[in-house]
């Protein structure tokens, strides 16, 4: 069976998305060495998040790796990063010849665990990637003072945690960097698209460098100060992100009101947990609902699919059992010499064996649509 007819599609657009886009069409001016428009998304990000600075590039996954060559880490360094999130939190530092080191999850709330990231530390840790995955503000507290004291760069995987605040503070720059996606599916989207955060303007700087073929701010064309990528969004994208910035308060209003609606109506039914509340979260970013249903899982997303809601899913395979980060990992370590270390994240294991995700349009609904929502999920429980 099909989708839920009723059920919000995403991305939604309009006639300010096809003005941003027109403008730049008819500029000529379709790259940012010649426009000024990824230059202005870049502020109006930054300023959204808190940040003292923003820089844009081609995705949340290149935002890591760019983010981490800024800090300074390379070949052979460990980066600790939880096991329950993308791919591109693990691969990002393997691709600068860096280990990820899987510490294990919080099974309540799904997000890297402080405690964990501390017994992973070695003396060869040079960073830990929190993610805010769903959304959900990560314990920034913990990390930041867990990065102080053992030296660590912090950076924020915030692909998913647009909007999102922790004790009143935008997520991005909590850290030492922070990185943001506007793929696809994401709650700001230009189909692709991404950006670096940070108050520190040594890392800006770094970041724009390796953005833009090691060219410095103002710079000549054929002065390149370090070796970097072309990694430069594009003034087309950048229109769409414009507009698509300003709806997105509106839309988190909503979510944030239905994902309210949907935990009240949901938090009875028995063998269903959702994560806890945290008076530190003042902004959830909402980008995922996440339930966990254990022995159930399959059965109530067979059943979801059936009463029409096909987008709810059972969400990531731990990276810590992926053979193709295992293999680059293991080659590395082998070739330097170091050991591996074999990760054991048994909460990962458990919350990816019985958790659902509901993606964020499913929380754009009026609220009999989520009142629906609730009412299939309870079905499929009780079943
Ligand atoms: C937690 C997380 N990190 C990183 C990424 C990578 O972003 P992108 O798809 O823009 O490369 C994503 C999303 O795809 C994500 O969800």
């Amino acid at each position: 069976m099909g989708d839920h007819a009723m059920m919000p599609q995403w991305p939604e657009f309009g006639d300010d998305e096809e003005k941003e886009l027109l403008e730049v069409l008819h500029s000529g001016k379709w790259g940012s060495t010649s426009g000024d428009v990824v230059a202005t998304f870049a502020q109006e990000f930054a300023e959204y998040q808190q940040a003292a600075h923003a820089v844009c590039l081609a995705n949340g996954t290149l935002a890591l790796a760019v983010a981490l060559r800024a800090a300074g880490v390379g070949i052979g360094d460990e980066v600790i990063v939880p096991p329950y999130t993308f791919i591109a939190t693990a691969s990002a530092a393997l691709f600068v010849g860096a280990v990820p080191v899987f510490a294990d999850v919080d099974p309540d709330t799904h997000l890297l665990d402080p405690a964990a990231t501390e017994a992973a530390v070695t003396p060869r840790t040079k960073a830990v990637i929190v993610v805010h995955l769903a959304g959900r503000p990560a314990d920034m507290d913990a990390f930041t003072a867990l990065g102080a004291r053992h030296g660590l760069t912090v950076i924020e995987d915030a692909a998913q945690a647009h909007g999102a605040a922790y004790n009143g503070r935008p997520v991005g720059a909590i850290g030492d960097l922070g990185t943001f996606s506007f793929q696809s599916s994401k709650n700001i989207t230009a189909g692709e698209g991404g950006a670096v955060l940070t108050d520190s303007a040594e890392l800006a700087g770094a970041v724009y460098s390796l953005v833009n073929v090691g060219r410095v701010p103002g710079g000549g064309w054929y002065q390149h100060e370090s070796v970097g990528y072309n990694l430069r969004l594009t003034e087309f994208q950048a229109a769409i992100l414009r507009a698509q910035l300003r709806r997105h308060p509106q839309q988190q209003e909503v979510r944030e009101r239905n994902a309210q609606l949907l935990t009240s109506l949901l938090s009875g039914v028995d063998g269903l947990q959702l994560a806890p509340d945290d008076p530190a979260i003042t902004a959830h970013g909402r980008h995922l609902f996440m339930l966990r249903l254990p022995g159930r899982r399959e059965a109530v997303l067979q059943s979801l699919t059936a009463a029409g809601f096909s987008r709810a899913s059972s969400g990531y395979v731990p990276l810590h059992r992926n053979d193709a980060v295992r293999r680059e990992a293991q080659a590395i370590t082998a070739r330097l010499g170091q050991p591996y270390p074999e990760p054991a994240c048994p909460h990962a294991d458990l919350v990816s064996s019985d958790t659902i995700w509901l993606p964020q349009p499913y929380l754009l609904g009026t609220e009999s649509q989520t009142h629906a929502l609730a009412t299939a999920i309870t079905e499929a429980v009780n079943a």
